[in-house]
């Protein structure tokens, strides 16, 4: 595999350890679980290296052993992975394309109704708060503050509010995590009431603008194709550099 996919796909793997409550390695297959956050394609995850054989033995082995109290996990497969997968019967969930952004051709925006803040500790409810209601999972609260109380230095966060009338509202949200000399953007999300007023688009602009102050040429982020924001990244300039197919792996 290329060695950049690689760092990238280390660095995605990097994060989700950090919303897991389990986290571990069965042959070449990498297991992340959180039941806390739900039905989770990104959180509740097997990753598969490339070239595994006895992929069976090893789903078979999970299955038995580590339910974690979850129904199914959600297979990570780096498509062209040359591995058996297909020939187990397995459904497929839907296809993460993984997308990158020059950010030295980006052009950024200014909107005078959005206000940007580097969330600090005392920020940090606010930007949870916005986090579960624009991903719709304000039941998985808890869960979410106990993994940023723990780990909120690891991540750069972005809250957006939006001015009506001068009246400011907390609006939209994104994280920054780094490694492997790369940054990706993660968490980006608007609540229901303000969509499709730029709040978005302003936190990736900003966003850039802190990725190129740490001196990285690129932004890294991840989308499923079937919840169509795909279009929305590429007019920003987000390019596809590689995909993953995802499968559902019930464990009853
Ligand atoms: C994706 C999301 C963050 C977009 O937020 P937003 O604040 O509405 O986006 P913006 O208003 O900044 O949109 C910027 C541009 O993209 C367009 N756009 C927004 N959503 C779009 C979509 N789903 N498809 C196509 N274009 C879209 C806007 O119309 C705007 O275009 P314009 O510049 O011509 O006016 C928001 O829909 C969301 O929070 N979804 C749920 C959480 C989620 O799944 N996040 C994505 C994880 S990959």
């Amino acid at each position: 595999m290329d060695s950049s996919i690689e760092e990238i796909d280390d660095t995605e793997s990097s994060f989700c350890s950090l919303w897991s409550t389990a986290h571990t390695k069965i042959d070449c297959v990498e297991l992340f679980s959180n039941p806390n956050l739900g039905d989770d394609y990104f959180f509740n995850r097997l990753n598969i290296q490339a070239n595994c054989s006895n992929i069976s033995d090893t789903l078979n082995f999970i299955k038995n052993n580590h339910p974690y109290g979850l129904n199914n996990y959600y297979i990570h497969l780096i498509h062209n992975n040359k591995n058996s997968i297909t020939k187990l019967n397995i459904s497929k969930f839907g296809t993460m394309k993984i997308l990158t952004l020059d950010i030295n051709k980006y052009t950024t925006h200014g909107s005078k109704h959005v206000e940007i803040k580097v969330v600090d500790k005392i920020l940090l409810n606010d930007w949870i708060d916005v986090f579960c209601r624009s991903f719709d999972s304000l039941e998985t609260k808890n869960e979410v503050t106990t993994i940023f109380s723990q780990h909120y230095d690891k991540f750069t966060l972005l809250i957006a509010y939006y001015y009506i009338d001068e009246i400011k509202f907390p609006a939209g949200c994104c994280l920054l995590f780094e490694k492997n000399g790369k940054i990706g953007l993660y968490c980006l999300g608007t609540t229901y009431q303000f969509r499709r007023k730029g709040v978005a688009r302003e936190l990736i602009s900003n966003a850039v603008k802190i990725a190129k102050n740490k001196g990285y040429d690129s932004i890294i982020l991840q989308t499923l194709t079937k919840e169509r924001f795909e279009e929305f990244y590429k007019r920003l300039g987000f390019k596809t550099l590689y995909k993953k197919i995802l499968y559902t792996f019930y464990l009853n």
